[in-house]
């Protein structure tokens, strides 16, 4: 043999039981990453699990498309994803155990129990998808406890969701560090995601002004004029109405923990938007930092 190393590979389980007691060997060696995903792996996916390794000698990943999570007409029949494939970009960016367990397998019988997370779970994509984020936090609350104690990473792409988990995590005190990891964009400002792979070609080439949309929002926000979240939401859809083939869902300039729309700007802030783009649903969502005071701060 030559210097090259052996090619990396992945345990692959698909029973609960099983990947129950493979994390719990893999405790052995100090903490564990966990990936939680829905498969179609892109480069998003292998940033957090790049990251994961980089903090725990062992990362698992979890690939299982979870039905409870869409709503009705949504694209749950046609969400992309090749097991084989996942498996073996997983392993490259450094997953030892991938868990991709059936739906079967997963729910014996139908869940009686729903895990929901009020208030920061009802707005924007809460209300665009109801019931959305009650399948999320369900499943993650199960995959956790599967996991047993471990370090989970999620991606700032889906903000929200982000809240979501970490919010669930410090109710419950489930025995979990949750990770945030920044977006990866395509060079032209796109965020990766899964449901670009339903953008035609022309409506592909127009899909960055979604990202433009926010950097708007972020100037209006970081050259101190605006005072008031209204104003950054109009200047994110105004950006967004020069591409006439995006239809709007929501732009808003929010508190990035509660997700609120704050009485007035300053200090953090998180803008997020989400629009319908062909057959895609795309959402995006970027850090600003207002240099006004942060209302707390504000003198009487
Ligand atoms: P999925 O959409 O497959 O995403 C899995 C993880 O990858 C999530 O934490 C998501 O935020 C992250 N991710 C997706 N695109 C990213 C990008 N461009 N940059 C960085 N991270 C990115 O999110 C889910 O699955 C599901 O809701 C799940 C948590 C697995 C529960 O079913």
């Amino acid at each position: 043999m030559g210097r090259g190393r052996a090619p990396l590979t992945a345990t692959v389980v698909h029973r609960r039981d099983e990947w129950a007691s493979a994390m719990a060997e893999a405790r052995g060696g100090g903490p564990v990453g966990l990936v939680p995903t829905m498969g179609g792996l892109h480069g998003g996916h292998l940033s957090l699990i790049r990251r994961a390794a980089a903090a725990c000698p062992t990362v698992a990943v979890t690939v299982y498309v979870n039905p409870l999570q869409f709503g009705p007409g949504e694209d749950l029949a046609r969400y992309p994803g090749t097991l084989d494939a996942d498996v073996e970009a997983a392993a490259a960016a450094g997953a030892r155990i991938v868990f991709a367990p059936n739906g079967e397998e997963m729910w014996p019988e139908p869940p009686a129990t729903t895990v929901h997370v009020a208030e920061v779970s009802e707005a924007w994509e809460g209300a665009s998808r109801p019931g959305h984020f009650d399948g999320v936090a369900t499943i993650v609350a199960k995959l956790l406890s599967l996991a047993g104690p471990c370090a989970a990473f999620f991606g700032e792409k889906d903000f929200q969701q982000l809240a979501v988990v970490r919010r669930m995590a410090r109710d419950l005190s489930l025995p979990v560090r949750v990770v945030g990891c920044p977006t990866v964009r395509d060079p032209d400002g796109l965020a990766l995601s899964t449901r670009n792979a339903y953008l035609g070609p022309d409506e592909r080439a127009v899909a960055p002004a979604l990202y433009w949309a926010l950097l708007a929002g972020k100037r209006a926000v970081e050259d101190g004029r605006a005072a008031d979240p209204e104003e950054v939401a109009g200047a994110m859809r105004d950006a967004l109405a020069r591409e006439p083939r995006f239809e709007l869902d929501y732009a808003a300039a929010v508190d990035p923990e509660t997700l609120r729309i704050p009485a007035r700007l300053g200090g953090e802030v998180r803008l997020l938007i989400a629009a319908q783009l062909g057959a895609a649903r795309l959402i995006d969502n970027i850090p600003a930092h207002s240099p006004l005071p942060p209302a707390d701060h504000e003198e009487s």
